[in-house]
Formats: structure tokens, sequence, C-alpha cells
């Protein structure tokens, strides 16, 4: 990295790199409840608040006998299409210059992976990698050709700067352009891992990615291996936070791999984390996985407090808190 990140960070005064909490659906946290394994399938796992809607989504499309693929899709829509989740789709936090670019990628139970980075004003991203996987010989793509290739695949052109979110955005530029109040806001990704009732898996996700970023700036999130990574035999694994860390560390990539060796989700987690410790910036920023095995075995670890993730099954539905490393 040749600017270093903190200096970026500084420069911008983004007090922290903003990988906060939602409160979108705060009355349906357990907090005493730090890690969980569960064997149980069908079962659905998300990041943060938003991703208990996504996940109750997916699951009933799973206990309807959907595909595990439509499941990851139509469960991410669900936090694409609410404007109230500033961190993805539809009303999500714009770069500096005022234009809402979106991530996201998808990837099946066959090892086949879609993505689109950059997107314009398309509000499912998740859609268009799904179709970047199924129509095109690609993986990855980009900027105008992704939205000229959602277009002409039946996507609409729609605004993705909500007026509430421009009056925010608008006050970010004129205020000495200083980063929004994290306390207040939320900013960060829905990944999403659903195992189906016969052990298959996929996995998914959608971001609008880090609030105010330099124009073209692209996270974690359009990255297979960085964000996301689904192995059908062993496991899959996401990740939410500091993009450009887990992009470094191939985080996803990672726990899988640690899985496949024998790690159980919650210690291939741990061994992620514990590759960021060499940033000296490690006690700044956030990153936070998910991860599941093939038996539904699941977890989730963050080097941080305060990482939130869903959790559904058929006898379970909560949002549970993420166990952390740096204690204080
Ligand atoms: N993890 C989302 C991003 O950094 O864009």
């Amino acid at each position: 990295m040749k600017i270093s990140r903190r200096k970026f960070i500084q420069t911008t005064s983004v007090i922290s790199t903003g990988i906060l909490t939602s409160n979108v659906f705060p009355e349906k946290l357990t907090n005493k409840i730090k890690y969980t394994a569960n064997k149980e399938k069908p079962l659905v796992i998300a990041t943060w608040y938003h991703g208990l809607p996504a996940s109750e989504k997916a699951f009933e499309i799973l206990s309807s006998g959907g595909t595990v693929l439509d499941a990851v899709e139509k469960g991410i829509n669900v936090v694409e299409n609410n404007p109230n989740v500033h961190s993805v789709g539809l009303g999500g936090y714009p770069d500096a210059e005022g234009n809402v670019t979106l991530d996201s990628c998808i990837m099946d139970s066959n090892g086949n992976s879609g993505a689109v980075a950059y997107l314009n004003d398309i509000k499912n991203p998740i859609s268009v990698a799904r179709l970047v996987k199924e129509k095109t010989p690609h993986v990855l793509l980009v900027g105008k050709g992704a939205q000229e290739f959602a277009l002409k695949n039946g996507f609409k052109k729609e605004n993705l700067l909500t007026p509430e979110v421009k009056r925010i955005w608008e006050k970010w530029k004129s205020t000495n352009k200083k980063m929004h109040d994290p306390v207040k806001n939320n900013h960060d990704t829905i990944g999403l891992l659903a195992l189906d009732k016969n052990g298959n898996i996929s996995g998914g996700v959608s971001t609008s990615g880090w609030a105010y970023k330099i124009p073209g700036r692209v996270g974690d999130s359009a990255i297979i291996g960085a964000s996301l990574f689904v192995d059908n035999n062993v496991g899959a694994a996401c990740s939410t936070g500091l993009g450009e860390r887990a992009i470094e560390t191939v985080g996803s990539f990672l726990i899988v791999e640690k899985m496949r060796e024998g790690y159980s989700p919650l210690e291939a987690c741990k061994f992620a984390i514990d590759r960021l410790k060499k940033y000296d910036d490690f006690n700044s920023f956030q990153v936070s996985y998910l991860a599941l095995n093939k038996n539904g075995e699941y977890a989730a670890f963050s080097n941080k407090k305060n990482f939130k993730y869903a959790v559904v099954t058929t006898t379970f539905n909560k949002v549970l808190e993420s166990d952390y490393l740096l204690k204080p």
C-alpha cells in the first residue's frame, strides 16, 4: 500500500472506518449469547441487524423448497431495497462526489461466482452479480459495463441517493468533509451464507461500501475470496468491515481453507482475525467474519466489539453478539 490507509483516514477526518452497528432492528438483539454451535439444516446466517430480515426471507425460500442460491439472492434483496439501511443498495451512503456505487458478489455450491463493482443506479447488485455468473463467461463486471449489462437484462435505472442521504452527504461536504457521526450511523455490508437441508451451501455479499470513499474505490464485497468464499465440500465464509484489510488478507478464502484443515468455524474465523494483527492500525479499524461448515456449525468473530449477526433455523431466529479479540 502506498499512501498509508491511516493517513487517508486522518486526512478525511474519519474517526473510525465506520464499521458500526446498525440500529435498524435493535429489538431482536440477544446480548448474552456469544457463540452457538448448531447442527440444524436449513441454516441461514447473515451480518448485522439487517441480516435478520434477510435471513428470514432466505429461510422462507429454503423452507418452501427454493434453491439455496435463490435464498441468498432474495434474502440480500430485502436489505438492498430498504432505504433505511445506509450501507447497502438504495439509500446507501455515496462516495465523496455524491454517487452511490455498489459492490456485490455471489458464489454457488458448484464454485461458480459472479460479481459487480462500482455499479451505479441499479439497486440490486446481488441480482446483477448472479446474472454475471449465469449469463457471461466472466466473474466480475465493473462500472459502466456492469450497468449496461444490467440494463440489457431488464434492470431499471434508479437514483439510489435518497433525499435523506443526500442531505447527510451535503452536510458532510459543507462541514470540512468530516465523516458522519459513527455512533449514529451504520456503515456496513450485508453478507449472507445459507445451507439447505441437503447440505448445499451458497453465499452472497452486497454493499455501498465506505461512505464518502474516493470515487472509483472498490471494496472487498466485489472480490471473491476476500469478502466471500464457498466450498460445498467444506463450508463458507463472508466478511464485513474494512474491505481493504479483508482483500489484503484474502480473509474468507483463508477461513474456508482452515476449515478444510479441520478447524471449527470459530477457530477459522479467529485465525483470519489474527492475521490482521500485523497491521499497525489493527486497533482502529474493524473486520468481522462469519463462517459455517457443511455440518451446520457456525460462528462469528471480530477484532472489535459490537459485531452482530443474525441466525435463522427452524428453532432459532435471533441476532447474536459476536465474540471479539480486542478486550479492554
Ligand atoms: N466491507 C465493505 C467495504 O469495505 O466496502
